[in-house]
């Protein structure tokens, strides 16, 4: 059978990843992409000091990393730049500056060698990186899609057929970890930092609000929660008579993670169940940053367990940003046979 070599490169945001995957060359095969190599560079580090992502660094520190990731995964497979069939990106959503590192250098690539580039969306190499995992889903599947820039509940029939059931109509979930996280005085990204803590605390402490619960939709908000824990971690430091969160007794700085936590987590399993009932199917699909936290594992495993419904994540590595989901979906849609990769190097991005 004949493969094809798919490059693929993913810049939108604060992480540089560039992956090798192998397809079929044929379409309507069934099979699943398989990872050749992929490498990371995280810019966390650099951003961290100024409390978030600079857009501007983050572009620069793309065009440093990208050519030496490229060769770091083709050495890695044991493979040369003429042996890449298509190079595929991350065309949007994201910071645009740092979208055009990755689609610049893809169609360059492209012109180079005279292969053909495929753009792709951010959003579906999350949706469909558990099936880079040992025990990857089937469709079709409910997706629960949780990063730092985006909450969606979708159906999903296929590559390409996605159906929006429900979103956050303000903050994302994982903005709901990062702002909370700030507002505990931890860096950026909080997310990570906040449900380390929360696993030495006690859940129930403090009772915060879980938005949109019973609206009868699969929408969610998550911008109250964080003037919730503002007001409650106020009424903490002039309970205690503390000027910083910081200066709060350990265990109590532990409670109010675990409770945002929990409140963060409630939500997120409740519509997900909702969303399973109403669609009939018995699958579900977490993908995105937040789909690393172990809380949220745990409480969808208890939650699915009862309803007889399997549940699928990523690899914890690939939860976040990375190039094998780009790879990946770029060779699942070739295989799909639902859109073609084009030598018009046009390297169009979409921020949004
Ligand atoms: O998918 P991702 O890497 O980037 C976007 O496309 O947005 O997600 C990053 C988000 C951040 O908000 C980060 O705080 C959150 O995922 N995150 C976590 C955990 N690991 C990453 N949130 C809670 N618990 C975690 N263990
Ligand atoms: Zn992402």
């Amino acid at each position: 059978v004949q493969k094809l070599l798919v490059l693929g490169i993913e810049s939108s945001c604060d992480e540089t990843g560039v992956a090798l995957v192998e397809c079929e060359a044929a379409t309507g095969s069934p099979e699943v992409p398989r990872l050749l190599a992929h490498a990371l560079y995280s810019q966390i580090e650099m951003h961290q000091a100024f409390g978030g992502v600079v857009p501007e660094l983050a572009s620069r520190d793309h065009i440093r990393r990208v050519l030496p990731l490229t060769q770091e995964v083709l050495t890695a497979a044991a493979c040369t730049l003429q042996d890449i069939d298509v190079v595929a990106y991350t065309r949007g959503p994201g910071l645009a500056g740092a979208l055009l590192v990755g689609a610049g250098v893809a169609c360059a690539l492209g012109a180079a060698l005279a292969r053909p580039v495929l753009g792709v969306h951010h959003l579906e190499g999350h949706l469909l990186s558990p099936f880079l995992s040992a025990d990857p889903p089937q469709f079709p599947f409910v997706a629960l899609l949780v990063s730092g820039g985006h909450t969606q509940l979708m159906r999903v029939d296929g590559v390409g057929r996605y159906a929006l059931l429900g979103e956050s109509i303000d903050d994302a979930a994982g903005e709901a970890f990062d702002k909370s996280a700030k507002l505990m005085g931890l860096a950026y990204p909080g997310g990570p930092l906040l449900a380390r803590m929360a696993e030495a605390g006690n859940p129930k402490a403090y009772a915060l609000p879980r938005p949109l619960l019973h609206s009868g939709n699969l929408d969610f908000s998550f911008a109250g929660l964080k003037t919730a824990v503002l007001v409650q971690s106020q009424k903490m430091l002039a309970a205690d008579g503390v000027a910083h969160f910081e200066a709060l007794p350990r265990s109590q700085q532990c409670d109010l993670a675990a409770s945002t936590q929990a409140a963060i987590v409630d939500v997120l399993v409740k519509k997900s169940m909702t969303a399973l009932k109403e669609t009939g199917l018995n699958r579900l699909v977490v993908a995105g940053g937040v789909g690393a936290n172990r809380h949220l594992r745990s409480e969808l495993n208890a939650a699915s367990a009862k309803r007889n419904i399997r549940v699928h994540y990523p690899e914890l590595h690939l939860c976040t940003d990375n190039g094998a989901m780009i790879a990946l979906a770029a060779g699942m849609r070739l295989q799909s046979g639902q859109q073609q990769a084009s030598m018009a190097y046009a390297f169009d991005v979409k921020p949004r």
